[in-house]
C-alpha cells in the first residue's frame, strides 16, 4: 500500500479549486446547464440503482476524486488486500472477509496457504447444525426442540447478527432470537425471564473469548441454565463461535460445539463467518448463502469495474469530498424500509471504528479529518424528528436514502406513500422553497402581506442539501449482502486515501483497561488514585 498524505496529491490541489467553484453554486442549476446530468451521474448494477446526481458535484469534480484515488493507490491496495496481504498492519494480519463469502472452489491465501477449505468446513458445519436445529432434529435436554436462540456477543459479534436477522425478518422461521450484548444485568435477566432453559440454546460469539461483556453474560446464562438443568445438559445448550479454543473448552462448551474465527477476519467484518450462526438459525443456510452470494457479487464489482462506475468507491469518494472539502461533520443514512431500522447503529462501529483514527499509515498525526460520524434512523419516522435540522438547521449532512421498488408484503397503498415520501425528501433537499415561491403559496391561502412578509423567512428553505438515492429492486438476503458489502469496501477506500489503518481499533482499549482497573478497587475503601472528578463520582456512587 502507498502511505500517501492526500493532500500533498495534484488531485487534491486541484479539488480545493474546485470546491471553491462549486461551494456557493446551486445544484438545481447544474441541472438546468446540463439535462444529462442525473443519468450521467446514475450508476445502474444489477438490481441497484444509485443516483449520485443530487450531490455537489460535476463531472470533471468526479473525475478529479478517481484520480485522487488513484494518485493514493487504491488500485494496489485494492489487490493487496484481497490478495491477502497483512494490510492490518499494525496487528500484522491479513483482512479477508472477502473470502468467506467466496465461491466454493475460489483461492485465497494467508501465508501461502488457501483459506478456502477451511471455511467450507465451516459453511458445512453452520448449514448441518441450523437445519438440525430448525428441523427440531436436535432437541434439547427434555428431549423437545429448541423454540429459541440466544446470541450473546458484543460489538461485532452482536451488531452484524442484529442488524441482518431484524433485515431478514420477513424470511425468519419459529425460532425466536433474542440478542444479549450489554454488560448490564438488567439486559441479561431481561431477556432470560421469559426463557425455558429445556428450549433454549445460547450462541456464544467471541473472536478473543476475552470480552468481558461477553464473558460475564455467558456466565451468568449458565448458571441461570444450571438452576434448572443437569450439568451435562451444558454442552447440548451452549455453543461457542470463538478464535480462541482452548478458553472455549475452559468455559465448558463441547469441543465439537466449537465454530471456528479467524485472525484474518475482523470482528466488524465478521457476519459472513460463524459469527452469523444467528442469521442462519433464524432465516435458515440457504437464505444465509443468499446473503453471502450478494457480498460476493459486490466484491466482484469492487474488485473489477472501474472507479468511474465502481458503486463503493464512488460513495467513498463522495464522502471525502464532503468531510474533507465541505467539512461536513457527519453523514446521514436514511433507509426506507423498516426493516433496515438497525443498519445505521451496524453502520457506526463498522464505520466509526475502523476509520475513527488520527494518526496516519506513517505514525504520524494527520492534518486533515479522518472518520465521518454515522447516525440515521429509518424513513418516514426520521421526517418526523430530526429532518427539520437536515432541511433549515446550520449544518451540511450529506444523506444516503435506501429505497426499495418492491416491498415484502406487497402492499401497493403504503409502499406507494412510502416511497413518495422517499421522493418528495430528495427532491425537497435538493430544490428547497425560494421566498417567492412561499409568498406566492401564502398569497394563494389570502394571507394579508404584513403576515407573510412576518412568516417568509422561516417558510424559505436553501435547499442544495446533497443526498445519494439508492434504489434497489426488493429486500432480499442478496440484496441485502450486496448492500452492506458496499459499505465495507466504502471503508475501506476512504481508509487508503485517508492513509490511515482502518482494521484495528486500539481506541477501544484504554477504556476496558481502566474499566477492569476501576472494577477491583470497587469493594475496597480508600485511597483512589484518579482524578478528582472521577474520584468524587465513585466515592458518591459507593456511598
Ligand atoms: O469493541 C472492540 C471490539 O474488539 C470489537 O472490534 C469487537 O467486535 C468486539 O470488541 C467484540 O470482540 P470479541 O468478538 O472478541 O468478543
Amino acid at each position: 500500500m502507498k502511505n500517501i498524505d492526500p493532500t500533498t496529491t495534484e488531485a487534491w490541489k486541484k479539488l480545493s479549486k474546485q470546491f471553491q467553484e462549486i461551494e456557493n453554486r446551486e445544484m438545481k442549476d447544474l441541472f438546468l446547464e446540463d439535462k444529462d446530468r442525473a443519468a450521467d451521474l446514475t450508476l445502474q448494477w444489477k438490481d441497484f440503482y444509485v443516483d449520485l446526481s443530487k450531490n455537489r458535484i460535476t463531472k470533471d469534480i468526479q473525475n478529479s476524486l478517481v484520480n485522487l484515488a488513484e494518485e493514493c493507490g487504491l488500485k494496489e491496495a485494492i489487490e493487496a488486500q484481497f490478495g491477502g496481504e497483512a494490510i492490518n498492519q499494525t496487528e500484522n494480519r491479513p483482512v479477508l472477509h472477502t473470502a468467506l463469502r467466496a465461491p466454493e472452489n475460489s483461492e485465497f491465501f494467508v501465508e501461502g496457504e488457501n483459506v478456502i477449505p477451511e471455511v467450507n468446513k465451516a459453511k458445512s458445519k453452520i448449514r448441518k447444525f441450523s437445519a438440525e436445529i430448525i428441523s427440531g432434529a436436535t432437541k434439547g435436554y427434555t428431549g423437545m426442540p429448541f423454540t429459541d436462540v440466544v446470541n450473546i456477543g458484543i460489538g461485532g459479534s452482536d451488531l452484524g447478527p442484529v442488524m441482518v436477522t431484524k433485515a431478514l425478518e420477513f424470511y425468519k422461521n419459529h425460532l425466536n432470537l433474542h440478542y444479549i450484548s450489554n454488560v448490564d444485568g438488567d439486559h441479561v435477566h431481561e431477556i432470560l425471564k421469559d426463557l425455558k432453559p429445556e428450549t433454549t440454546l445460547f450462541v456464544i460469539v467471541s473472536k478473543t473469548f476475552t470480552t468481558q461483556e461477553t464473558l460475564s453474560n455467558a456466565n451468568t446464562a449458565r448458571d441461570w441454565f444450571k438452576k434448572t438443568a443437569p450439568v451435562d445438559a451444558v454442552s447440548k445448550h451452549f455453543v461457542a463461535v470463538s478464535s480462541n479454543i482452548s478458553q472455549v473448552e475452559e468455559f465448558g462448551i463441547d469441543s465439537n460445539n466449537i465454530f471456528p474465527m479467524w485472525d484474518w477476519v475482523g470482528g466488524r467484518f465478521s457476519l459472513w463467518s460463524a459469527v452469523g450462526l444467528s442469521i442462519s438459525l433464524g432465516v435458515g443456510y440457504p437464505q444465509f448463502e443468499e446473503l453471502l452470494d450478494g457480498a460476493h457479487q459486490m466484491d466482484q464489482h469492487f474488485k473489477n469495474e472501474t472507479f468511474e462506475k465502481n458503486i463503493p468507491v464512488q460513495i467513498a469518494l463522495l464522502s471525502i469530498w464532503y468531510n474533507n472539502f465541505f467539512k461536513a461533520e457527519s453523514e446521514a443514512v436514511i433507509p426506507y424500509t423498516q426493516y433496515l431500522q438497525k443498519l445505521p447503529s451496524y453502520l457506526q462501529q463498522a464505520i466509526m471504528e475502523s476509520n475513527g483514527k488520527s494518526v496516519d499509515r506513517n505514525g504520524k498525526k494527520v492534518t486533515y479529518q479522518t472518520g465521518n460520524i454515522i447516525w440515521g434512523e429509518p424513513g418516514t419516522n426520521s421526517q418526523h424528528a430530526f429532518f427539520q435540522l437536515i432541511h433549515q438547521g446550520t449544518k451540511l449532512i450529506p444523506a444516503d436514502f435506501i429505497g426499495f421498488k418492491h416491498s415484502l408484503f406487497k402492499d401497493k397503498d403504503h409502499h406507494d406513500k412510502l416511497m413518495a415520501n422517499y421522493f418528495a425528501q430528495t427532491e425537497a433537499l435538493l430544490m428547497g422553497k425560494t421566498s417567492d415561491e412561499v409568498k406566492q403559496e401564502l398569497k394563494d391561502k389570502h394571507m394579508p402581506d404584513s403576515e407573510i412578509e412576518k412568516l417568509l423567512p422561516f417558510k424559505t428553505f436553501d435547499g442544495n442539501k446533497p443526498t445519494t438515492s439508492l434504489l434497489l429492486e426488493r429486500l432480499t438476503p442478496a440484496c441485502l449482502g450486496k448492500l452492506v458489502a458496499m459499505y465495507e469496501h466504502k471503508i475501506f477506500v476512504q481508509g487508503v486515501i485517508w492513509n490511515i489503518f482502518s482494521y484495528d481499533q486500539w481506541g477501544v482499549e484504554l477504556g476496558k483497561q481502566l474499566a477492569s482497573k476501576i472494577l477491583t478497587e470497587i469493594d475496597k475503601p480508600g485511597i483512589r488514585e484518579h482524578d478528582t472528578s472521577t474520584n468524587n463520582l465513585l466515592n458518591f456512587y459507593l456511598d
